[in-house]
């Protein structure tokens, strides 16, 4: 085999279990492709209740055997043992777990209030999910890994750990109070990245890597002017398509970073640059 094709058979993942959470979101299933198409089997993870979005429907249809969709909600550690075990028993023992399951801003009432206003009861409920979800989510499936000597654990950050947002992107929006993004949501990410590190040091010495991956904005419904002046601001002058993701996950949950643990990769475009 030639040296490029060894390097290239590392991005596989054939016989290893992946598992997604919150993948019935946006994103979700473009993590779960990715996954599937590297060669993985991967358990897809959402809420009860929670539709079954067309691209992860065409998945299940696809893959068949090799992709399942169990409930769980990150918050509530038994839902997640549940969901182990089923995984176990269907698919096989996880070695790579991708904790996706994240809020922006939890559901309810629109923003009504000022940055000095902001209830603390939604800044705790953020952390919730992105951080203490994402702990216990690893806590779950990264103890098999430790005990095999073997995972890789990919925690889905956002470019907002790294820099702000910036407000000036909502101004033309009108709205009075101004909206405002939600600040728990980048100190959500930061600390997500925080114990990314913390697993990182813990687990490297037992097999496991634990890496972060951050994404800028995602090309969605954004309204016109918040994505000509988003774009602006990205070196390569657009948003992240779906196709952007995909690779980048690949090749952190595989034997391609094997000696890569314990970092960020920013996949923005180059936003976070100046
Ligand atoms: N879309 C973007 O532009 C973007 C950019 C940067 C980072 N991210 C991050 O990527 C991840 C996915 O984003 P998305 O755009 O798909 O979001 P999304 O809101 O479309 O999907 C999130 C999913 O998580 C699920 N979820 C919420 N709470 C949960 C819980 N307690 N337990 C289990 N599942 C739960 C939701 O049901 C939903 O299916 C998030 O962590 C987000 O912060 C997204």
């Amino acid at each position: 085999m030639s040296a490029e094709g060894a390097a290239t058979e590392r991005f596989r993942l054939d016989g290893r279990v992946a598992v997604v959470t919150g993948a019935c979101g946006r994103l979700g299933p473009v993590w779960v492709e990715a996954l599937l198409d590297a060669g993985a089997r991967v358990a897809a993870l959402d809420l009860p209740d929670v539709p079954v979005p067309p691209a992860l429907q065409r998945l299940l249809e696809r893959h068949g055997d090799a992709l399942r969709l169990y409930h769980a909600d990150v918050r509530v550690r038994e839902t997640l043992e549940a969901a182990r075990e089923r995984c176990e028993t269907e698919l096989g023992p996880v070695r790579i777990l991708v904790n996706n399951a994240g809020i922006d801003q939890p559901p309810g009432p629109a923003q009504t209030w000022t940055l000095d206003q902001v209830p603390a009861r939604q800044f705790h409920d953020v952390l919730a999910v992105n951080v203490t979800g994402a702990f216990q989510a690893a806590q779950v499936f990264g103890a098999g890994m430790v005990a095999a000597g073997d995972g890789a654990i990919v925690n889905i950050g956002s470019l907002y750990a790294t820099v702000s947002p910036d407000a000036r992107l909502y101004e033309h929006l009108d709205l009075d109070p101004p909206f405002l993004k939600p600040p728990a949501y980048g100190a959500s990410k930061s600390a997500l990245l925080g114990l990314t590190r913390y697993l990182a040091a813990h687990w490297g010495p037992h097999g496991v890597r634990v890496n972060s991956l951050s994404p800028g904005g995602v090309r969605g419904g954004q309204d016109p002017q918040f994505r000509e002046k988003f774009e602006a601001r990205v070196p390569l002058g657009r948003m992240a398509e779906p196709a952007d993701l995909g690779g980048p996950l690949v090749f952190l949950a595989s034997p391609a970073a094997s000696y890569v643990n314990g970092i960020d990769l920013r996949v923005d475009g180059g936003y976070a640059v100046w």
